[in-house]
């Protein structure tokens, strides 16, 4: 559908992007990610989806998260933290 979508101009969003995967924001893959890039688990996420063509869908109450969630363009994952999210999303 990814596929799909980019081929039409479709611009793919994801919903519950936090709230759906707490598994993932609690890995060890996106910590140790976090640490190096120093950024919060969260960020690391919405990076990986935003650098994957997807527009991370979030909501939130807090001036923090919302400094945190829009602070995701000025650092850039490497292929290999790209391909590791992919492999643990695709654990499942
Ligand atoms: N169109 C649709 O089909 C559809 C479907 C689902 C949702 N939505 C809408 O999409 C919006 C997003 O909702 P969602 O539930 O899908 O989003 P979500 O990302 O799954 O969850 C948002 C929750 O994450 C927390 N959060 C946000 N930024 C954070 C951060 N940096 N660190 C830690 N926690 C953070 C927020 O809590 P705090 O307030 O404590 O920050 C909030 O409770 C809502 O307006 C919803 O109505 C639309």
């Amino acid at each position: 559908m990814r596929h799909w979508c980019a081929d039409h101009g479709v611009i793919y969003q994801s919903f519950w992007t936090l709230t759906a995967n707490p598994h993932i924001l609690a890995s060890n893959t996106v910590r140790t990610i976090a640490q190096k890039y120093r950024r919060t688990e969260a960020q690391i996420f919405f990076r990986y989806l935003s650098q994957s063509g997807i527009v991370p869908i979030t909501g939130t109450t807090s001036e923090q998260h919302m400094r945190e969630d829009l602070g995701i363009f000025d650092f850039e994952l490497s292929f290999e933290d790209l391909k590791n999210v992919t492999l643990l999303l695709n654990q499942g």
